[in-house]
């Protein structure tokens, strides 16, 4: 059976009682989650207690949007990835194109920010993608092999338990997905860039998709044989939208 990932990046949407009737909503759509899917949700920093309050005895996940490339130190501001754990967190969202937009991140310190949240017992999702203006010029190899060559010089493969995620910038919050063709095709060049570096490693890589995944288009795009699952923006913030993607997966 294969197993399917459904990761809900909540950005900075939602308060306090948003976030328990969005979650009331999702666990009342889904019931008891399938064997074959597995559930993250990652809210903003702030309501982290909270999420680990409402997912206790569900079998959701949580995870974070980001986290400091440092476990400890003088770095106002800054959030350590051993804080994250500490609150309940499995997972950690590393490079959204949003943060390399917004804040200036780059690859080297997305490899950095992978590494630390894999030493404190994180698993990093490494986010990579091009922009509409890359693939028209034809760079969406060289862009896509350049940050995953940049993140994964700091992972030790073998012994490394990441998730990457292609979020191609054209289609995030654009409500114009990549076509199924396209998502399969750039999910095995990533897979075969890391195969590269370690076959079995990249056998076994988890690769989501993300960029407008919808009720709609979830089942096409989430389907392809090199998509482990989805990577969900806007729908993840609408229950009916979140709990019919699920419904794609098993
Ligand atoms: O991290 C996932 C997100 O960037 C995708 O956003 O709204 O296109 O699903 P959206």
């Amino acid at each position: 059976m294969k197993k399917h990932w459904l990761v809900g990046n909540w950005k900075m949407h939602g308060n306090l009682k948003a976030n328990a009737e969005l979650f009331n909503a999702i666990r009342s759509g889904t019931g008891e989650l399938a064997p074959e899917v597995d559930m993250v949700l990652c809210p903003a920093f702030p309501y982290l207690a909270q999420m680990q309050g409402l997912v206790e005895g569900t079998g959701i996940q949580i995870g974070a949007q980001n986290a400091s490339d440092h476990l400890r130190g003088a770095y106002t501001g800054e959030t350590s990835p051993l804080m994250l754990k500490e609150l309940g967190c499995g997972f950690v969202i590393i490079g959204h194109s949003e943060r390399r937009s917004y804040q200036g991140e780059n690859d080297g310190l997305m490899g950095r920010k992978a590494l630390a949240a894999i030493d404190a017992g994180l698993i990093p999702i490494l986010c990579v993608g091009e922009t509409a203006e890359e693939r028209d010029a034809g760079r969406t190899h060289e862009v896509l092999g350049r940050q995953l060559d940049a993140a994964f010089g700091y992972i030790r493969t073998a012994h490394d338990n990441i998730i990457v995620a292609y979020e191609p910038r054209w289609a995030i919050g654009t409500g114009i997905a990549a076509t199924p063709e396209i998502v399969q095709a750039e999910h095995a060049f990533l897979r075969a860039r890391i195969g590269q570096r370690d076959a079995e490693f990249a056998k076994r890589l988890t690769i989501l998709y993300g960029g407008s995944v919808k009720a709609s288009n979830a089942a096409s795009l989430l389907s392809m044989p090199d998509v482990d699952g989805g990577l969900i923006g806007s729908a993840a913030l609408n229950a009916s939208e979140f709990v019919a993607i699920y419904k794609a997966l098993v």
